[in-house]
């Protein structure tokens, strides 16, 4: 039979079901670039497993004893599969029902079969915050009573399974989307000691098992898999047993994956010695959507197997069930299915193609893939807000992340915030099901409501855009929401004084959220005059900007941080970047007139409090920045407000310092400090720099030099911080001009800075 490379998926389906395994003597081609159709034709008559051993990959999936009673399962996964891992019944509420009474009889059920037909096992999960047994739910423990609780229960199940087992999900999922540790039980007791316990009492209880860390939305180089990252190299420098790190890979059509972002992931993690596993495969397809989703989810599996011929520290992946028969999807995400490689009468999708044909150009040498390397195409400046999913409909404090209004995009140059005296705010969002719930926060001197233009008034403005749909919501203080040709439900609602204001937007047609980037945007509105001619004087944004929030221009991303959450390939807005002002002269310092015709931004997002960014209060700290170029100079001046200055910790970072980070082209991303009253530190940097400060350490003027002069229209990669130590114990804040997870040091998450 002829390869052949068809784009109707009905021609497709009818190939691929009447060929089963056929093989083909053709020689393979490359159904590399996405853009080109896919091969939907298998081309090998080896089963997945095979194919896998010949690259040294296992290739596996997860399976629940029952599923084994059900021959055409069976007969499939002894088929395809090498490995196996038990889907829950190893699972902390399934080995130990009772304190101290373990139950393997289910476990060494998978595990026999698994050995009777030369499978190799992962076993999951020894420690994770889900389908723990009441008993351990339900007591509130000691420190020490939880160590013990858990070592036992680690050390006996791995010690069961001691060289039947080799590998272990060690911890589960001890990570929040922000990057924060998960607050759970264990974290709650054991503060995150727990990691390093269980890692080294896994090793002790079986020193030749491989241990591993998994987690989800950790594929790419996202806020969460940058803590990852962090942590498992703290604990590797520890010398604690850790052997690698698996990424979960729950998936959806609908989302833009990008391989260069998970090459990246897989190489940092590389260097530290770390193998990588695709862990829990599956890419959900909503109901109702048509075939066509089946080759969009061919793709994904496509890429992910591509990652994992190319790449020798991927040397297992596994999918989250066998079939779309007996999949976790429908039960746990509402309106969804369709997840895995075989439907539910085993038959091969595109899916299974897309794999199998890599697998084989990779086992014969004809694999012609290889993961670009530049991350930058990736195309994410500005760090997206992230809105938490909420436990039940109503808005609830401890579950969401409150930004800042950061900019008043009515200031034209000066963007930087108004004296907090005048107005200030902040904002939350999280969704539940469908539905934007949302609060605004807000501090205000004077409440103008009375003039005849809506929005020349004290008011809120939620801007959204979804698909092809763009939407300005807008409710003036004590009123809900104007109506506007919305299709869905809007409603807001202020308290009495006006300081808080709580909204849903909800969707129709839309069923989920989870894992959705949307373009976003928030306005908080201040007038403060009583006349009719008087109109706003700040409208504050969470970012830069030219006020054309309501042309549906320079949104923001806000992302439904759920499971399977992925940086988008490519942004749904390119909010507008900080600007540099052109110099005409060097400065002669921070109090040249050069700067009044400069952009000032705001210090306004404090990384240091992942729950709450907005900034501490301007009588404690607060700042405003400004950067100019000259030639091949960048020049900044630096305005800062502090109650308190520390400057004698020995470690510099824990003083009051301004951090200035500089990536420009291909060169390496330097960071540059200055404590508050002294020069830039010396760092390893080809060009000159200084930094100056006034005698009260009020003002800082500073000079970066680079290779070759700025050219105008040119971006650099770049962040800025300032750093705030009030009791002389450690920095209580360190504000940035953009929101993020502090890791800017690493080289993440910079934003840009765009030559006038
Ligand atoms: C899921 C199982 O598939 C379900 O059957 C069960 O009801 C809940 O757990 N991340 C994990 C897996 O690490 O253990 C989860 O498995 C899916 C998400």
């Amino acid at each position: 039979m002829n390869k052949t490379l068809l784009s109707s998926l009905t021609a497709v389906m009818a190939t691929a079901l009447v060929t089963g395994c056929t093989t083909t003597d053709d020689s393979p081609s490359a159904s590399a670039a996405n853009n080109e159709p896919l091969d939907v034709v298998i081309r090998s008559d080896l089963p997945l497993r095979q194919l896998g051993d010949m690259i040294n990959l296992s290739v596996g999936a997860a399976l629940e004893t029952r599923h084994l009673d059900n021959q055409q399962f069976r007969d499939t996964f002894v088929r395809e599969f090498s490995q196996l891992t038990p889907e829950n019944e190893m699972k902390f509420k399934y080995v130990q029902p009772q304190r101290g009474q373990f139950d393997f009889i289910a476990s060494d059920k998978l595990v026999e079969f698994a050995e009777q037909n030369d499978m190799v096992v992962k076993g999951h999960a020894l420690v994770w915050h889900i389908q723990n047994p009441e008993w351990l739910e339900n007591t509130s423990w000691s420190k020490d009573e939880l160590a013990a609780v858990l070592e036992n229960h680690i050390k006996t199940v791995v010690g069961h399974y001691k060289g039947r087992v080799m590998y272990w999900d060690v911890v589960n999922e001890a990570f929040d989307d922000q990057g924060g540790f998960r607050n759970t039980l264990w974290y709650e007791t054991l503060g995150d000691d727990y990691i390093e316990m269980a890692f080294r009492w896994a090793h002790e209880a079986d020193p030749d098992a491989v241990l591993f860390y998994n987690d989800y939305s950790t594929e790419g180089m996202t806020a969460k898999s940058n803590a990852v990252y962090r942590h498992m190299k703290k604990l590797l420098d520890k010398g604690v047993p850790i052997h690698g790190v698996g990424t979960q890979l729950h998936l959806t059509v609908e989302h833009q994956i990008s391989d260069v972002s998970i090459a990246r992931n897989i190489e940092r993690l590389s260097e530290l010695g770390l193998d990588t596993h695709f862990t829990e495969i599956d890419v959900r397809i909503r109901d109702g959507n048509g075939d066509s989703a089946l080759l969009d989810q061919a793709n994904r599996y496509e890429m992910l197997a591509k990652l994992a011929a190319f790449y020798p520290e991927v040397d297992m992946i596994t999918t989250w069930g066998v079939s779309d028969q007996y999949s976790w999807i429908p039960s746990w995400f509402t309106g969804y299915g369709r997840a895995l490689m075989f439907d539910t009468d085993y038959q091969p999708k595109p899916a299974y193609a897309a794999v199998s044909n890599v697998l084989l150009d990779a086992a014969t040498g004809n694999f012609g893939y290889e993961p670009a390397t530049d991350l930058s195409k990736v195309g994410r400046f500005v760090q997206p807000f992230n809105a938490k999913p909420l436990s039940s409909a109503k808005f609830n404090q401890q579950e969401v992340v409150y930004y800042p209004f950061a900019y008043n995009q009515l200031g034209g140059k000066q963007q930087q915030l108004p004296a907090s005296t005048t107005t200030e705010g902040k904002w939350a969002v999280g969704y539940h099901n469908n539905k934007l719930i949302g609060r605004v926060l807000r501090k205000d001197n004077k409440t103008v409501v009375d003039h005849s233009q809506a929005w020349e008034n004290d008011n809120v403005e939620v801007f959204i855009r979804v698909g092809g749909g763009f939407w300005q919501f807008r409710a003036v203080v004590g009123q809900d929401f104007a109506p506007l040709g919305f299709p869905g439900k809007a409603k807001g609602e202020w308290n009495r004084d006006g300081t808080q204001f709580d909204f849903v937007i909800e969707f129709d047609g839309v069923q989920d959220l989870v894992g959705e980037t949307i373009g976003f945007n928030i306005a908080l509105s201040d007038n403060d005059k009583n006349t009719e001619s008087g109109g706003r004087h700040a409208q504050l944004y969470p970012l830069t900007g030219t006020n054309i929030g309501w042309q549906g221009e320079e949104f923001g991303e806000l992302f439904m941080n759920g499971q399977n959450a992925v940086v988008a390939s490519s942004p749904v807005s390119a909010p507008a970047p900080f600007k540099m002002s052109r110099l005409n002269d060097m400065p002669s310092g921070a109090a040249d007139s050069a700067w009044d015709q400069g952009y000032h931004y705001s210090f306004a997002f404090n990384q240091l409090n992942q729950a709450d960014m907005s900034p501490p209060s301007q009588s404690d700290v607060s700042g405003s920045w400004q950067v100019g170029y000259h030639q091949n100079w960048l020049y900044g001046v630096v305005n800062r407000n502090d109650d308190k200055t520390v400057t004698n910790m020995e470690q510099s970072y824990q003083n009051d310092n301004v951090e200035v980070f500089v990536q420009r082209g291909d060169n390496t991303m330097t960071q540059f400090r200055t404590v508050v009253g002294q020069d830039f530190e010396s760092v390893h940097y080809a060009g000159g720099y200084f930094a100056e400060w006034s005698a009260d350490g009020s003002q800082l003027f500073f000079g970066i030099e680079l290779d070759t002069p700025v050219n105008s229209g040119e971006a650099i990669r770049w962040n800025i911080a300032l750093a705030d130590n009030d009791d002389g114990q450690g920095r209580s804040a360190q504000l940035y001009p953009v929101p993020g997870s502090n890791i800017a040091y690493l080289g993440e998450e910079l934003t840009k800075l765009v030559a006038e």
